[in-house]
């Protein structure tokens, strides 16, 4: 069984669309668990955002059965890999990270197509829908590569 978990601020626009993304493409196996978290307490407890749930449903995706929760100091052994939706989450997990173990799980998400290159799915709170169709498209080409990994091992 291998556990991951998507990680961005609010855990209402990006993450949830990672994790709904990955699930859809591991055809909802019960060989992985796949999950969302923020590293901020504003939105716990929300749906994603209306315009992640839209741009999901344009992609058939559901994704109106998640809730916003927080990281928890758990996850660093709960799940095998934490993906960051962007350096900004990436630098305060590893803050947060108590070992060497832990911090080993943490990845940036967009380095899976961009190896080494550090690249963020940017933060589309604050701007328009088309902004959440590209940060759609970019986790689906990094949903394709993580699930392509995990369904050939
Ligand atoms: P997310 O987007 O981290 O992709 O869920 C954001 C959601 C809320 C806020 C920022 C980013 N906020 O400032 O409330």
């Amino acid at each position: 069984m291998t556990k991951i978990l998507m990680v961005c601020l609010g855990n209402i626009c990006r993450s949830p669309l990672a994790e709904g993304i990955l699930k859809d493409k591991l055809n909802n196996s019960e060989e992985f668990i796949i999950d969302s978290a923020g590293m901020g307490n504003s939105h716990i407890g929300e749906l994603p955002d209306k315009r992640s749930i839209l741009v999901a449903n344009e992609n058939k995706l559901d994704i109106t059965y998640q809730r916003a929760r927080l990281f928890t100091m758990d996850d660093f052994d709960n799940f095998d890999i934490i993906y960051a939706m962007d350096h900004f989450n990436y630098k305060a997990l590893i803050k947060l990270a108590a070992t060497e173990e832990h911090k080993a799980k943490v990845k940036i998400i967009l380095n899976e197509v961009f190896p080494n290159e550090n690249l963020d799915v940017p933060d589309p709170f604050y701007s328009s829908t088309f902004a959440f169709r590209n940060v759609y498209k970019m986790l689906d080409e990094a949903c394709d590569v993580i699930a392509d990994k995990l369904l050939k091992k």
